[in-house]
């Protein structure tokens, strides 16, 4: 019931070669922790079936610390990005603008001349206007802009209404007859260059992706016959990662369906959660326990705003505890110190008292790159282990880093 990065020596929890109980009674808590082998673990399952030309582009919102950007660079990852700011780090780390791709819905003038002046691979477009404004720009700088035209094949994705991105009234994208109108303009400042779509999140039906290209090539067919130059399709990211430890999702089986389907077309993967979910895990100390009319509770240090997912979603991480306790386990809801009553991570069976530490699984996407300073509440510390070693990545934030930016 565990990520394949935490064993359990003598009854202790270690994250690769590292006891967690040595670095939580170390390192103030709450604090985020990734294992490197496990993030070099998913991207090789995802390089596995990749050929010349295809590219896998970590979707950055899933977790954007630099250290592990750098990690995708250095194994010659794509990104996928979709804010001006997410382009700026992935740049600032010496990412390749020819393996950057920029999706989103409402990309801004200025955003879209950055990415322009970098010359990114591919800009894909959600909307006329969009569309318009590029061809505006291109014109303005006298550049010939490459895009892909983003589609909502309206797929129902089968997964949580939040995160699905591609049934036919949602505001991702556009539908396939709009496509196909601007398959038959002309642009002066644009090439179309590529077909491209994201169906959702937390996808567990690999069957999709396959269902996916085949939409995808009959449109990028559609636009090669009015003399697109299409080199591309992308079918997003959006494959499931087990939030339960019951059943695997292999990125590898699904590259290979979408890779035999496409034959000599060079496929695009956006994964962000399937690269870096399950190396991440949150490390919260009991602060207390008490019981209220029929329930028990467990107070914890972490929040809702350094781990959004079970308020927002009801999404479920499973917690343990990092060290064996004398106490039996106990049926506990394990909550935060915000004031709100959403601010809970569920109930789990624990044993643990006072002061001991719980590890919260399955954190390292939308994790950190989610968390907040709601309740004016510091940011966690993230730390990296590679082996025996670990290197703070991030420090945790401090009360004047809370005002910094702030005038009165
Ligand atoms: N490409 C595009 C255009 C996307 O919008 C997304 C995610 C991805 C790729 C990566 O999807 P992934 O492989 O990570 O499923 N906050 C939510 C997830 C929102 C996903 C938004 N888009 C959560 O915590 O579940």
């Amino acid at each position: 019931m565990r990520p394949n990065s935490i064993k359990s020596i003598d009854n202790n929890l270690f994250i690769e070669d590292v006891s967690l109980l040595d670095i939580a009674k170390k390192y103030p808590t709450p604090f985020y922790i990734y294992s490197k082998e496990m993030i070099l673990a998913s991207i090789d399952s995802y390089k596995k079936n990749i050929r010349e030309g295809d590219l896998v582009c970590y979707s950055v919102k899933a977790n954007s610390n630099l250290a592990i950007l750098k990690i995708m660079v250095e194994k010659g990852m794509g990104f996928d990005v979709v804010s001006g700011g997410e382009l700026f780090k992935v740049l600032k780390i010496g990412a390749d603008p020819q393996k950057i791709i920029y999706s989103g819905v409402g990309k801004t003038k200025p955003e879209l001349e950055f990415a322009v002046d970098n010359d990114i691979k591919s800009i894909n477009i959600e909307s006329l206007f969009e569309l318009d404004l590029l061809n505006q720009i291109g014109k303005e700088k006298n550049k010939v802009i490459n895009i892909g035209i983003r589609v909502n094949p309206d797929i129902d994705a089968n997964s949580h209404p939040y995160i699905e991105t591609g049934k036919a009234d949602c505001k991702f994208g556009l539908s396939t007859d709009v496509a196909m109108r601007i398959a038959k303009e002309r642009y002066d400042c644009i090439s179309i260059s590529g077909i491209s779509s994201h169906i959702g999140s937390q996808i567990t039906d690999d069957e999709l992706f396959g269902t996916l290209f085949n939409d995808l090539k009959d449109l990028s067919e559609f636009f090669i016959s009015n003399g697109h130059p299409i080199n591309h399709i992308d079918v997003g990211g959006g494959l499931a990662i087990d939030y339960d430890f019951k059943e695997s999702f292999y990125p590898e089986l699904m590259t290979r369906k979408v890779i035999d389907l496409a034959r000599d077309v060079p496929i695009f993967f956006e994964p962000g959660r399937s690269l870096i979910g399950q190396a991440g895990s949150l490390v919260t100390e009991v602060l207390g326990i008490k019981i209220n009319g029929k329930n028990r509770f467990l107070i914890v240090d972490a929040g809702m705003n350094d781990l959004i997912r079970p308020a927002l979603y009801r999404a479920n991480h499973k917690i343990e505890a990092i060290s064996a306790s004398d106490e039996n386990s106990k049926k506990y809801y394990v909550a935060g110190p915000v004031c709100e009553t959403a601010d809970s991570f569920g109930e789990f069976s624990i044993s643990a008292k006072e002061h001991d530490h719980l590890i919260i699984y399955s954190v390292g996407a939308y994790g950190y790159s989610m968390a907040s300073n709601y309740n004016s509440r510091l940011r966690a510390a993230e730390y990296l282990v590679d082996g025996s070693k670990i290197t703070e990545i991030r420090k945790a934030e401090s009360y004047e880093d809370l005002i910094k930016l702030e005038q009165y």
